[in-house]
């Protein structure tokens, strides 16, 4: 039955694509989210191996410029930053993947331990052999672990002087209640250590849309690939060809919304059901918050952190705060 589907469904290179069974609470989620009026799909289906290529060739993009921005800030205020932090006993890098922004603070930071934590081990054991071959003397300790539901660490990262780094204004894909709840967790998981951490800021939609909708539709690429990505993970029939990428700046929450439309009526069918899309209906697929300064300054207040530090581009659109705990 799952095989069949995506037979019908795919082109020849899906068929030969190892098919990953995905547990079953992903696939509940999936499908409920396909049969929800509006349709919504969870933007961690962005991140299979070809939609991570693809988010790195968009941080290159001119338009897109938060890569860029938070890059300038955090090697433009590294002095500041260190101090502001001060003893870091242990760097957490959350959603570490390649480490490599991690590492241009290694000189500024001194941490004595580093932990980077992304979704898969295995996908952290490159970057992590690097690091280890290049400095001796830190203990790297790698976690597999989704972050967004649970952060645990092992008892031997002492608890005192622990640094959350969680930059690329990641936090902006959850809505604000569940950002103040992912905050609050890592408050509670620090005695006397802090957070670092990259936010997106509220600006004009001259530079928000372009960002989301490149001329070299980069970011259509990326949008597009999760409707692959779900076929693999749920046996659908998505053809890509039937759909396009829309983005848009909604001022009243302040965050860019990314859908996926039927350019015509489709039906598509999985194992356990099917859903039927008329012309102009959308699937939600990613939501990028943006905050004014003082709206993550409250946030993080609210969080129960103490002192609030942050340092801006020279153009003001991307703002890192360190916030003590
Ligand atoms: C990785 C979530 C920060 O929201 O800007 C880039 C993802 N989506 N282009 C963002 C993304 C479309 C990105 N984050």
């Amino acid at each position: 039955m799952f095989q069949s589907s995506s037979m019908l469904a795919g082109t020849p290179s899906d068929y030969l694509a190892p098919l990953y069974h995905a547990p079953p609470q992903a696939i509940e989620a999936l499908q409920a989210g396909l049969l929800a009026r509006p349709a919504h799909i969870d933007p961690k289906y962005l991140y299979d191996a070809l939609g991570s290529s693809l988010f790195t060739a968009i941080t290159q993009l001119p338009e897109y410029y938060p890569t860029r921005c938070e890059a300038e800030i955090l090697r433009d205020h590294a002095t500041d930053i260190a101090q502001h932090a001060g003893k870091v006993s242990a760097l957490i890098d959350l959603g570490a993947g390649d480490c490599v922004k991690a590492e241009k603070l290694f000189p500024s930071l001194r941490p004595e331990m580093y932990i980077p934590i992304d979704i898969s081990v295995e996908y952290l054991h490159s970057a992590v052999q690097r690091l280890k071959n290049t400095y001796r003397d830190l203990n790297v300790s790698p976690i597999g672990e989704d972050f967004h539901h649970e952060l645990t660490l092992p008892d031997t990262i002492p608890r005192s002087g622990r640094l959350f780094f969680y930059p690329g204004s990641s936090i902006g894909n959850l809505d604000p209640e569940r950002a103040l709840a992912l905050l609050i967790r890592i408050r509670q998981s620090c005695d006397d250590g802090g957070l670092l951490i990259g936010v997106d800021r509220v600006k004009s939609r001259h530079v928000l849309e372009p960002a989301y909708d490149d001329a070299l539709h980069l970011t259509a690429a990326f949008n597009l690939n999760l409707l692959r990505h779900v076929n693999q993970r749920l046996g659908s029939d998505f053809d890509v060809r039937h759909w396009q990428h829309v983005a848009h700046y909604d001022e009243d929450h302040a965050r860019v919304q990314m859908h996926l439309q039927a350019q015509t009526d489709v039906d598509i069918h999985w194992p356990q059901a099917h859903r039927t899309f008329r012309k102009g209906e959308r699937i939600h697929t990613e939501n990028s918050y943006k905050y004014t300064p003082e709206g993550f300054r409250d946030l993080l207040t609210r969080a129960g952190f103490s002192h609030v530090e942050h340092w801006s581009d020279a153009c003001g659109w991307f703002s890192v705060f360190s916030a003590r705990a």
